[in-house]
């Protein structure tokens, strides 16, 4: 049973372990956590019988205009059961009242989006891999 939060109470670095699936320098739980709290909106997928948030998805906003979805991931051993679209349909009716919405992804992951309702735009972006675990 997944139970839907837009809420961090309670939640510890030991609720957080197992993300950031595949990167080189991922931050810590602990860095996690403090992205969670550092956004202006999260949502988490929780798994109460095994005590982990199993999934989550963060924005940032103005509040006014835009908002960006930065973060998205759902633990591997619970992909492919929906909570990713929940998540993302969750964050998107949370964000509804703002004219954009935009988020960045690799190619492969445009049909996941599209079925959300999101269209394909052109972005810019930059990264700096010395700084992938936070700072
Ligand atoms: C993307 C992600 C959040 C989806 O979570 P999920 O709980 O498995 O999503 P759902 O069960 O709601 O939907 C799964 C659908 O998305 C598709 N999908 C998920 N990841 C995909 C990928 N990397 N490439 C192509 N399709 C993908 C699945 O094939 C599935 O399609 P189907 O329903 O036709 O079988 C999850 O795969 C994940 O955490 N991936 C790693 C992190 C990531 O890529 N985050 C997104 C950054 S933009």
């Amino acid at each position: 049973m997944i139970r839907y939060s837009h809420s961090l109470d309670g939640v510890t670095p030991e609720h957080l372990t197992g993300f950031f699936v595949g990167w080189p320098a991922p931050p810590s739980p602990a860095t996690h956590l403090r992205i969670l709290h550092a956004s202006h909106a999260v949502v988490l997928a929780v798994d109460d019988q095994a005590a982990q948030v199993v999934g989550y998805v963060t924005a940032l906003t103005d509040g006014i205009l835009s908002a960006y979805i930065p973060l998205l991931e759902v633990l591997p051993a619970y992909q492919g059961r929906g909570i990713g679209s929940q998540l993302v349909g969750r964050m998107l009716g949370y964000l509804g009242e703002l004219y954009m919405v935009d988020l960045v992804c690799d190619p492969d992951l445009e049909p996941f989006y599209s079925r959300l309702g999101l269209a394909r735009s052109h972005a810019m972006s930059t990264r700096r891999y010395d700084r992938q675990a936070g700072r």
